[in-house]
């Protein structure tokens, strides 16, 4: 019940509400907000000279559009003129990927920049507030410094004369780096710079250090990690300009710095970290420290790799998890659950005698006798050990150059009993925004959204890897691509796939031939072409969903040479080599028919992507490639005596229906097939293995069985997701078949992850559309099925906020979707197998018996189609209701 002040106040809060609406009217359109460049917010040291820019326009205003937009680039914060680049007045829709065309950037440029756009009535509205980025270091003769190594640790003290009005740092430090200025860590980043093919690209990193530095000595510190490099270097590079306008003073890495081995004897990100807190050296942060016993750094070999910015969320802290409960197996091992598979390490309390050696043993899985199972660990070790330096106030240590992949934790040698907060977990990975949210009615569902969401997050450490726990931890490209639309739907993932891409196109040889793993370490090289196919998809996924053609720019010629070279190892158009095709499956289909399927998409990618950028030659010589690439599938897989493809397995099947391989005469006995195997032969259980469950839910939604991929996502029993969570998983398995052990089966992998897509995609109905991607037009289709009461999703796009939610009511169907300004979308009403009598959006009636009715705002079409009733909208918030 309100009380009568809070019906006051709701009734003076929406008079002030009507009032700042009748002020907005009046005065034209909200200015853009959620300015970006290059996908990044407010981006330091960026190296692409041409950025492009992107904002966003709101969403609740009915069918409203950009006309027109006016970009302002200027050197100064105030933005009053576009000194760089002024646009000008643009007659444009677009509002996301606005490529910059002013004056050339410099090195170590900051750029501020403002943009105002005019609406569908052509009101311009008032300028956004001013963004900005900076540039890197453009040319590699702004790099003062040489490599240098020597030991863990690296110091170097200088003297400001002026006071520091700009600084700023340019980092590469292999394998990882921890920087410290004057006594501070600075910045927030953790097992940085990103992990790269370092012969033939190392990121650095940029800092605005200004406010760490002072008039008067001062003190550089970087730590070093070995990391994946195997190896501890520095490149380092500080600009510093003072008041008064002095000479810029530059300290950059030589050997004049000092270096020492420091308190962590040993690191690696599978074994852990070995650190011995009586060997830190206090205050060599610090300018005044006697280095006189460290000794001089000495040159290194440089990595040869190109150095390039670093431009995508860092590797951070992400969250602190609390453990659920304590355990002690035996007297003096405590083992702590911490609830949930994540990837990180522990944050530990503790207090005791100078020297106390405590151990911490992380593990996925726990033996009946409550200890540690670390058997599907392998090789690693997974260990972290901390010696005391004995305070009396306590210490807290938590290592810096590992993660592990964990849920349990043995901490041994702890004197006394660790009380709660003692052990925390700390959530360890690549800090990409979570832009999605999925909830169900259905409770298992929203166990699977927890799944993939976890699965996929402790699976990115700057290169989205297969598992975070075991002695591989590498980016195979096959989970990387399989996963990657569920990582899409859930995260913003395109700075992150942008990197992850250039990473495959370093590893392509003349031949076009890429690797298994990206930096490739395991796996062979050419890749397996299910692993290969990571390269054409990602890079159309970035297309499809960011509306990245730059990307495809970029990448043309790379994917159309990995066609070619399957072309070079086709036989009459059959790719027959293979290693591991239809990876891990109940029933194992024959790997060359998932080699030629993925031949067929690339041939497929590569045509489009040829057509999307005018080169319609080429599209067509790749057009024909794919149809014969068809043809010879289906020649070679049909066999016409058993009526199937090979041995008629659902994947067998699947990939055939999946790329319209299967011809028409043969389409519903193929579909038959499939469904048959599923509901009569597997008892509706798929049989698939990760390629074929990728595409086996979004096919059967697509030939109208979202039931039957309803009932399949939602199965318990085995193989199935909810199998999994039966049998207490909170992350992805490696495989549908519950193992331990020392063999293959870490029990965190995205790559079954597939499921999160479909999530999104068929029962919150959120798809793209490839006529217009980045979302810029959205097919809202949900499904509507069995026994699932309401669904709820929303993704958080360039253009601003999609969402569908829908609710079964009585007698009704109730909708509710979400369109930023700029974008248009498609609703498909599903008729529910009944007649639908009227729609109304907001109780207007928009369609009735077949009939449009205009009228409604921002809605421009609807029409009845057999299973649904197709409504078109322009941007907007909307609620249907199906009677
Ligand atoms: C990895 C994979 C990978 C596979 C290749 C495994 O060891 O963990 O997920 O794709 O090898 O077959």
């Amino acid at each position: 019940m309100h009380s009568p002040e809070f019906a006051w106040f709701s009734q003076t809060f929406r008079i002030a509400v009507l009032a700042a609406v009748g002020v907005l009217a009046a005065f034209g359109q909200q200015a853009p907000h959620g300015l970006k460049v290059e996908y990044l917010e407010n981006p330091m040291g960026i190296d692409v000279a041409r950025p492009r820019f992107s904002w966003q326009l709101g969403h609740d205003q009915r069918g409203q559009k950009q006309t027109a937009y006016q970009i302002l680039v200027s050197t100064s914060p105030e933005v009053k003129t576009g000194d760089l680049w002024d646009s000008g007045r643009v007659e444009s829709t677009q509002s996301v990927h606005v490529v910059y065309n002013g004056k050339p950037l410099a090195s170590a440029q900051t750029c501020y920049w403002k943009v105002r756009w005019w609406d569908s009535a052509g009101k311009p509205s008032p300028y956004s507030e001013a963004a900005r980025f900076e540039m890197g270091l453009l040319n590699p003769k702004d790099w003062k410094g040489t490599w240098i190594t020597g030991g863990g640790q690296l110091r170097k003290e200088f003297v400001i004369k002026g006071a520091p009005t700009r600084a700023r740092v340019y980092i590469a430090g292999l394998g990882y780096y921890e920087l410290r200025i004057n006594g501070r860590k600075v910045g927030d980043h953790v097992l940085d710079p990103g992990w790269t093919t370092y012969p033939r690209r190392v990121l650095y990193v940029t800092y605005d250090v200004t406010s760490y530095l002072r008039q008067g000595p001062n003190a550089v510190a970087v730590m070093l990690g070995q990391g994946k490099f195997d190896g501890r270097v520095l490149l380092f590079q500080l600009n510093i300009d003072t008041q008064g306008g002095e000479k810029r003073l530059e300290i950059a890495s030589d050997t004049s710095w000092r270096v020492h081995p420091g308190p962590i004897v040993s690191d690696s990100v599978y074994d852990g970290e070995t650190y011995d807190a009586r060997l830190e050296t206090p205050g060599w942060d610090m300018p005044g420290f006697s280095d006189a016993a460290w000794k001089p750094a000495t040159a290194a070999e440089a990595p040869k790799g190109e150095l390039s910015a670093q431009m995508m969320p860092p590797i951070r802290v992400v969250d602190t998890i609390l453990p659920l409960k304590m355990t002690s197996p035996k007297p003096g091992v405590y083992v702590f659950d911490m609830g949930q598979n994540f990837s990180g390490w522990v944050r530990l309390r503790v207090r005791g005698p100078r020297g106390t050696e405590v151990r911490l043993r992380h593990a996925e899985l726990l033996y009946d006798d409550g200890t540690l199972n670390v058997e599907n660990l392998r090789t690693a070790r997974a260990t972290d050990v901390y010696y005391l330096r004995g305070d009396p106030n306590g210490e807290v240590y938590e290592p810096r150059f590992t993660y592990h992949g964990f849920r349990y934790v043995e901490v041994s040698g702890y004197p006394g009993t660790p009380k709660p907060g003692d052990v925390m977990g700390a959530v360890v990975n690549s800090d990409v925004a979570a832009t999605g949210g999925f909830a169900a009615s259905k409770p298992i569902l929203n166990e699977i959204q927890r799944l993939v969401y976890w699965g996929t997050r402790s699976n990115l450490h700057s290169i989205p890897t297969d598992c975070n726990q075991r002695d591989e931890r590498m980016g195979w490209m096959a989970d990387a691509h399989l996963a990657a639309e569920s990582a899409i739907y859930n995260f913003d993932m395109a700075a992150f796939y942008t990197n992850f891409l250039r990473n495959i196109r370093d590893v392509q040889a003349s031949d076009g031939t890429v690797t298994d793993t990206v930096p490739h370490v395991w796996g062979r090289r050419p890749a397996d072409p299910a692993w290969g196919a990571a390269y054409p998809l990602m890079a159309w996924y970035m297309y499809l969903y960011y509306g990245d053609r730059r990307i495809l720019e970029q990448h043309y010629e790379g994917i159309k040479a990995w066609t070619d070279f399957l072309k070079s190892r086709a036989e009459d158009g059959i790719v027959r080599y293979y290693y591991y095709g239809d990876w891990v499956p109940i029933e194992r289909t024959p790997g060359p028919l998932v080699s030629t399927f993925y031949y067929c998409w690339s041939a497929d990618i590569t045509a489009r992507a040829a057509l999307i950028l005018g080169k319609t030659d080429e599209a067509e010589e790749y057009l024909k490639l794919a149809a014969s690439i068809r043809q010879a599938f289906h020649r070679e897989f049909f066999n016409p005596a058993t009526g199937s493809y090979a041995n008629g397995t659902q994947t067998a099947s699947l990939l055939p229906l999946y790329l319209n391989i299967v011809p028409d005469n043969l389409r519903s006995a193929i579909q038959s097939d499939l469904i048959g195997d599923i509901v009569y032969r597997n008892n509706t259980h798929l049989t698939t293995g990760i390629v074929g469950t990728k595409y086996l839910l979004p096919f059967l939604t697509r030939v109208g069985r979202s039931d039957l991929a309803y009932e399949l996502a939602t199965q318990t029993t085995y193989p199935s997701w909810g199998y999994m969570i039966s049998r207490g998983a909170t992350t992805l398995w490696e495989l549908w078949q519950e193992k331990t052990g020392p063999s293959m089966n870490s029990h965190n992998h995205p790559m079954f992850g597939s499921i999160g897509a479909w999530l999104y995609s068929a029962l919150a109905g959120i798809n793209p559309d490839a006529g217009a991607p980045g979302f810029e037009r959205i097919r809202f289709e949900p499904q509507v099925v069995r026994d699932l009461q309401w669904v709820s999703g929303s993704i958080q796009t360039a253009r601003g906020e999609v969402s569908c939610a829908w609710r079964r009511e009585e007698q009704k169907l109730r909708i509710e979707i979400t369109v930023p300004v700029g974008s248009e979308a498609e609703l498909r009403i599903p008729k529910l197998g009944r007649d639908v009598v009227t729609i109304t959006e907001s109780g207007k009636p928009v369609w009735n018996k077949s009939a449009f009715q205009s009228g409604v705002p921002g809605v421009t079409g609807a029409k009845e189609e057999k299973q649904a009733v197709l409504i078109q909208t322009g941007s907007g918030r909307y609620v249907f209701e199906m009677q």
